[in-house]
C-alpha cells in the first residue's frame, strides 16, 4: 500500500472502498469482502445511512481496528455547534468504534463552522484522529482554513480523468491539505469503461480502464476510493501496485480532461437548492 501524510502526520492509504448508495446489509457483505481483498480505507458518511453496516463487517472482519483506515461524513442536518458533535457520537455508537480516523464534513452548505468546531474539539478528544471537508470549491476552501483554529486536512471532491481539478488539487496542496477523489471512474457515466484511451494505455501494461484510472489519480497524489459491489471488481481494483505509467500516457490521459462534464454540479443553483430545500424540510 502507497501513504498520503496529512498536516497532522497521520499516514492514510491512498486507496480505498467507498460505499455510496449501498444499504445497511449490503455494505456489511461488501466491506467484509473489500477487506478480504486486502483494502484498508473505508469511505462511509451519516448520509448513506450504512454505518451500522459497516462497522459490523470491521468488527467481524478479524482485521484489528487500528489497522482500518476509517472515514466518515457529517450529513448538512446535523451541522451546527453541539449538533455536529452528537451526530458524531451517534455515528460511533452505529459503527461500533471508539473513535473514527478522519471525519468529513459531507458539503459546504449550512452552518459548517459550527460543525466544524465540533469536529475540532472531538479530534481534540481523540474521538477523531483527522478532519477535513468534502466538495468544498477552493474559495471555500481557503475561508474555512483561514479562519478555523485547526485547519481541514483533506478536502474530498469529485476528481477523476475526465474532471481532473488540476487548479483545485493546487489550491490544496498550497493551503497543506490531502486530495481524495470521489467518483474516481466518473461513477461509470460517460462510458467510462468503455473510453478507448484510457483503454490502450492500460492495455500496453496488461492493465483495464479502472486500474488505469486509478494508478493516475494516485500519480497525482490523490486519495483515491473506489466503489464496487463485486468481488472480483474489489479484486481487479484493488491490483494497482505493479505498474508505472509513463509521461507520454499521463501526457494522454491528460486530454481526458473536460470543463465542462461533472458527475454532479456543486454551481447548478436549481440542483442544489432542491437539495437544500429537501435537507431544510426535514430539520
Ligand atoms: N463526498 C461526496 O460527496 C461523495 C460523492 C460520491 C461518492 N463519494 C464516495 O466515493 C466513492 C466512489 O464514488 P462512486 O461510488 O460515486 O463512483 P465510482 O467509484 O466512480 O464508480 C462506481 C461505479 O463503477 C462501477 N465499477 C466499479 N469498479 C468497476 C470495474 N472495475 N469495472 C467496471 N465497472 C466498475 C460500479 O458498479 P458495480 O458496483 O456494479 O461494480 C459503479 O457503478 C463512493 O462510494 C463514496 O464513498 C463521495
Amino acid at each position: 500500500m502507497e501513504f498520503a501524510t496529512l498536516s497532522n502526520g497521520l499516514r492514510m492509504p491512498m486507496l480505498g472502498y467507498g460505499v455510496f448508495q449501498i444499504d445497511d446489509a449490503t455494505a456489511e457483505r461488501c466491506v467484509a469482502d473489500a477487506l478480504d481483498a486486502g483494502y484498508r480505507l473505508i469511505d462511509t458518511a451519516q448520509g448513506y445511512g450504512n454505518e451500522r453496516g459497516v462497522g459490523a463487517a470491521i468488527a467481524q472482519s478479524g482485521v484489528a481496528r487500528e489497522d482500518v483506515f476509517l472515514v466518515d461524513k457529517v450529513w448538512i442536518s446535523n451541522y451546527g455547534e453541539g449538533k455536529a458533535y452528537d451526530s458524531l457520537k451517534a455515528s460511533l455508537e452505529l459503527l461500533g468504534t471508539d473513535h473514527i480516523d478522519l471525519m468529513l464534513l459531507h458539503q459546504p452548505f449550512g452552518d459548517y463552522y459550527g460543525a466544524w468546531r465540533d469536529l475540532e474539539r472531538a479530534c481534540e478528544e481523540g474521538l477523531v484522529r483527522a478532519i477535513g471537508v468534502s466538495n468544498f470549491d477552493p474559495v471555500r476552501l481557503l475561508d474555512l482554513c483561514t479562519f478555523a483554529e485547526v485547519a481541514p486536512m483533506v478536502n474530498q471532491v469529485e476528481i477523476h480523468a475526465f474532471r481532473q481539478q488540476d487548479a483545485a488539487i493546487e489550491n490544496m496542496r498550497a493551503l497543506g491539505v490531502q486530495p481524495m477523489a470521489w467518483g474516481p471512474f466518473a461513477e461509470g457515466m460517460n462510458n467510462f469503461f468503455q473510453n478507448p484511451l484510457l483503454a490502450e494505455v492500460g492495455a500496453a501494461h496488461g492493465k483495464t480502464v479502472g486500474q488505469t484510472a486509478l494508478r493516475f489519480l494516485m500519480d497525482k497524489g490523490v486519495v483515491a476510493i473506489p466503489k464496487t459491489v463485486r468481488r472480483e471488481r474489489m479484486a481487479e481494483n484493488f491490483d494497482v501496485f505493479d505498474f508505472e505509467l509513463t509521461d507520454k500516457d499521463v501526457a494522454r490521459i491528460r486530454t481526458l480532461d473536460s470543463a465542462d462534464f461533472t458527475c454532479y454540479d456543486h454551481t447548478d443553483t436549481k440542483l442544489i437548492g432542491g437539495l437544500l430545500g429537501f435537507i431544510k424540510s426535514t430539520m
